[in-house]
């Protein structure tokens, strides 16, 4: 083969999978709003946010959830951006307007694509993650 059309495969097949990506974003769709008990929206958070909680919470969730999430939670991981459903943008004003206790309901029970958590990750991780989630705001 030559070297200049092996170059060029390279680059068309580089430019098809940016193309791929750029389109499989662009036609995700938004989630329905999500409907939480009560009881979960004004659970408050026991674990209090500091330090030791937001950084363990970015520990968590980049093991678990930035694969879908992104590191910073604006749903561009490269597993998310496969997805039907746009994973979120966790730094704009919409999400940051959730309560602490929707967050843990979320990422408790999961539905559609978002995986449900309750059997696999302890109850005061995932307040540590709902710590780190509440400073991804922009
Ligand atoms: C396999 C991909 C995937 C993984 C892994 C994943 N999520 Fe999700 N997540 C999604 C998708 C897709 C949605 C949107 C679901 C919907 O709206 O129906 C979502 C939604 C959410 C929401 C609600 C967002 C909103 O704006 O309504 C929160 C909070 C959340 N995820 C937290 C987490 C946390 C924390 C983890 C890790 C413990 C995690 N997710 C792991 C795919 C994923």
């Amino acid at each position: 083969m030559k070297r200049s059309f092996k170059v060029f495969s390279v680059m068309f097949v580089t430019a098809a999978f940016a193309f791929m990506s750029v389109t499989a974003n662009a036609q995700q769709k938004k989630g329905e709003p999500w409907v939480i008990p009560a009881e979960y929206k004004k659970m408050a958070n026991p674990v209090a946010s500091d330090d030791a909680s937001v950084k363990a919470g970015q520990v968590a969730f980049a093991r678990n959830c930035a694969s879908c999430h992104g590191k910073t939670g604006l749903g561009d991981g490269p597993k998310g951006r496969m997805l039907k459903t746009f994973p979120g943008d966790f730094s704009g004003a919409a999400f940051q307007a959730y309560t602490s206790g929707e967050m843990f309901y979320q990422t408790k029970f999961g539905r559609g694509e978002m995986p449900a958590y309750d059997k696999k990750i302890p109850d005061t991780e995932i307040w540590n993650m709902v710590n780190y989630m509440k400073t991804l705001a922009n």
